[in-house]
């Protein structure tokens, strides 16, 4: 299949607390990972396996960057999906099951400004398939990390590229900006569709 960018230009100038240059440069990047991902699974169609090597080879190579770039894309599909300009709030169910993970909603919120300023790179909100609980997960570059037998609820892009333009280095800024553009609306009826 093409993969195809999605249009998230009704952002840009309107989520508080993040400028359009900001946004804009980052949608760039985003774009430029779904380009990456068609081409890398069009040449893979082209390449021979046969002379596949840990050390080096066409096809190695291919399939080492082929994640990065599938989940370049959809992470960052989640969390432009996942931000808002209209106030939202969890509750009901997912109020529910995030009281049940951590006791309150002060706490999860401290995970995951925790879980922020613990990786360079993605905090994911899950549902475990496990144990059937709400949990946090930290994730490296867009490929190291993420723990099978879970379904993505929210992603918060960490990746410097994410805030460096609006808050320099001041990354916990930038998380508490991001809580409140939090779309639950979109984490809530992705929890609702595995429920
Ligand atoms: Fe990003």
């Amino acid at each position: 299949m093409i993969h195809i960018a999605k249009d998230f230009s009704h952002l840009i100038g309107q989520l508080p607390g993040m400028t359009d240059k900001q946004v804009e440069t980052h949608l760039g990047l985003y774009a430029g990972y779904v380009k990456k991902l068609n081409e890398i699974e069009e040449k893979l169609k082209l390449t021979d396996p046969v002379d596949s090597n840990y050390s080096y080879g066409v096809f190695s190579e291919l399939k080492r960057r082929e994640t990065v770039a599938f989940n370049g894309s959809y992470l960052h599909q989640s969390y432009f999906e996942n931000m808002t300009p209209q106030p939202s709030a969890a509750r009901d169910e997912l109020d529910k099951a995030i009281i049940e993970a951590w006791g309150s909603r002060e706490k999860f919120e401290a995970d995951i400004k925790g879980s922020a300023a613990s990786t360079p790179g993605w905090v994911i909100l899950t549902k475990n398939q496990v144990d059937g609980r709400l949990h946090t997960y930290i994730m490296y570059e867009h490929h190291i990390g993420f723990p099978i037998k879970n379904d993505v609820l929210m992603a918060l892009d960490c990746w410097e590229h994410a805030f460096a333009i609006d808050y320099g280095t001041n990354k916990a800024a930038y998380v508490d900006n991001f809580l409140k553009v939090v779309d639950w609306e979109v984490v809530a009826q992705r929890y609702q569709t595995l429920r």
